[in-house]
């Protein structure tokens, strides 16, 4: 295990196989996501892991949501029907997908401090995926902020605030690495 070249290697999972990673080896990396730097130890991160037939109830909630917000045709026209159909059929085919969501704060600096502890949390769980050939697609999507899509999936959007879902299962194909930028274009030395 070389935590360096992991940083480097990792990469978003665009495609995965059609395989089902078990619940012990989830159980582990969210633990190692939970090792994230946390103010006050609140370890506010709250997962709501979907699979199998339970990927039915997130699925049929963002659909719902992209009608609604209209990135989907609205009604049941053929042309609506056909859009569901296709959209909902490639969510299906990805293995897990993660609601990672926490519990606002009304101050607003612990705000900021749980959602910047999650998004550690997030990071360190794709880092411990890599480790184990799991890959994960971070994704923050328009549904995130649908007050109705928030109720249908069974939280109180007055309470809770969806961070991120995260897409998992094995790689079916590494994507490119892109390469950053050097570090002296980002980093200002004042001394
Ligand atoms: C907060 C956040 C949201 C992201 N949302 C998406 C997304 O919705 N769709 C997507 O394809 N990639 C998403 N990404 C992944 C980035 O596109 C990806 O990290 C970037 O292209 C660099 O690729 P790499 O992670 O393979 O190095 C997101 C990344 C972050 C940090």
């Amino acid at each position: 295990m070389d935590i360096l070249r992991t940083i480097k290697e990792r990469r978003s999972t665009l495609a995965f196989k059609n395989e089902e990673i078990d619940i012990a080896t989830l159980k582990e990396i969210f633990t190692y996501g939970s090792y994230a730097p946390t103010h006050y130890m609140s370890e506010a991160w709250r997962i709501k892991l979907y699979q199998g037939k339970g990927k039915q109830i997130l699925v049929q909630a963002i659909l719902n949501s992209y009608q609604r917000v209209g990135m989907l045709p609205k009604g049941d026209s053929p042309k609506a029907v056909r859009s569901r159909e296709s959209i909902g059929n490639f969510l299906l085919t990805i293995p897990h997908h993660a609601l990672i969501y926490y519990e606002k704060p009304q101050d607003r600096i612990r705000n900021e401090e749980e959602y910047s502890s999650i998004a550690a949390f997030i990071q360190n769980c794709q880092l411990a995926a890599w480790e184990y050939d799991i890959g994960m697609l971070w994704t923050i999507t328009p549904y995130m902020h649908d007050e109705q899509f928030i109720k249908e999936i069974g939280l109180d959007p007055d309470k809770h605030k969806i961070s991120a879902v995260l897409q998992i299962g094995y790689p079916e194909k590494v994507t490119r690495d892109k390469g950053r930028k050097p570090v002296k274009e980002f980093l200002e030395v004042i001394e």
